[in-house]
């Protein structure tokens, strides 16, 4: 496959059928949502996310068969290994947020070639923002390019921090945010991710990511210069979860020396 000489017409399809998949999530407003429980009370699907999954995955199957797809609700393909192609995509990131407020959630996509990002799609449909990367082209959010990041340390800038790493016992999270200049807190991986790229934030943490929570996000992240990593500084694994972290190169490392110095170890 020649995957460079693909690469505008996969962006126009992308972003074709995620605008198609936002305005499908819109006119849901009004009707009733089945919402079953996945592994606990916090941990819900519903028949949007489901929708919007086998929709894209439609469209993937028909336009690049044999490509093969990590899909969060599980109706694309048993993914043990990030060899050729791989379609990486969360239809629905935030989803207790689309279902308490109908505000504050995302739709992801991101394309792997051999483990490595090529292309990484958030659309925050409520504030109509559209970010899209492609590597090596910069990121885009609504058609403007995004600046490279400024190298701001922790100290000077405001970071996110998932509900669940605020709520760990050791508190050492919550050192990282009396550190900066204060916590916000949103609870969609990919609108933390692209708060970052965009420069309202300097850092985002978050306890345990899966890939789809993180590809599309690490594709725009690196392409202003931002650094991705686990949570202790290793790479992210995206065939299993990953404490993680993406920050300013500066505030990447304090964090980590931070979390270190407390002697807690995250895999
Ligand atoms: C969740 C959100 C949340 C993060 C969780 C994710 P979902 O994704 O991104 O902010 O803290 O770890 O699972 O389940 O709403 O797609
Ligand atoms: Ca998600
Ligand atoms: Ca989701």
């Amino acid at each position: 496959m020649n995957f460079l000489n693909q690469f505008r017409e996969r962006n126009q399809l992308i972003k074709e059928w995620i605008y198609e998949a936002a305005e499908t999530i819109k006119k849901s407003f009004d009707a009733e949502l089945e919402i079953q429980q996945k592994t606990n009370r916090n941990d819900l699907v519903t028949n949007m996310d489901k929708a919007i999954e086998k929709h894209f995955i439609e469209k993937i199957h028909h336009f690049f068969p044999g490509e093969r797809i990590l899909g969060e609700e599980g109706f694309g393909d048993a993914v043990h290994s990030l060899d050729g192609v791989v379609w990486i995509i969360d239809p629905i990131d935030g989803t207790l947020n689309f279902i308490k407020q109908q505000d504050d959630f995302a739709i992801m996509v991101a394309v792997y070639e051999n483990g490595k990002g090529q292309l990484g799609f958030i659309y925050d449909v409520m504030q109509d923002k559209f970010y899209a990367a492609q590597v090596g082209e910069g990121a885009y959010c609504n058609g403007n390019r995004l600046s490279p990041i400024k190298d701001t340390p922790l100290k000077e800038g405001l970071v996110a921090i998932s509900s669940a790493l605020m709520s760990e016992k050791t508190g050492l999270a919550r050192a990282v945010g009396r550190t900066s200049s204060g916590v916000r807190l949103i609870g969609s991986a990919g609108i933390e991710t692209v708060h970052v790229a965009s420069g309202r934030l300097v850092a985002y943490l978050a306890a345990s990511l899966a890939p789809w929570d993180i590809a599309a996000g690490k594709v725009i992240a690196e392409e202003v210069g931002l650094v991705y990593t686990k949570l202790n500084g290793n790479k992210i694994d995206l065939l299993q979860k990953n404490p993680s972290l993406v920050a300013t190169p500066t505030a990447h490392k304090e964090i980590i020396d931070l979390l270190n110095s407390n002697g807690k170890s995250y895999m």
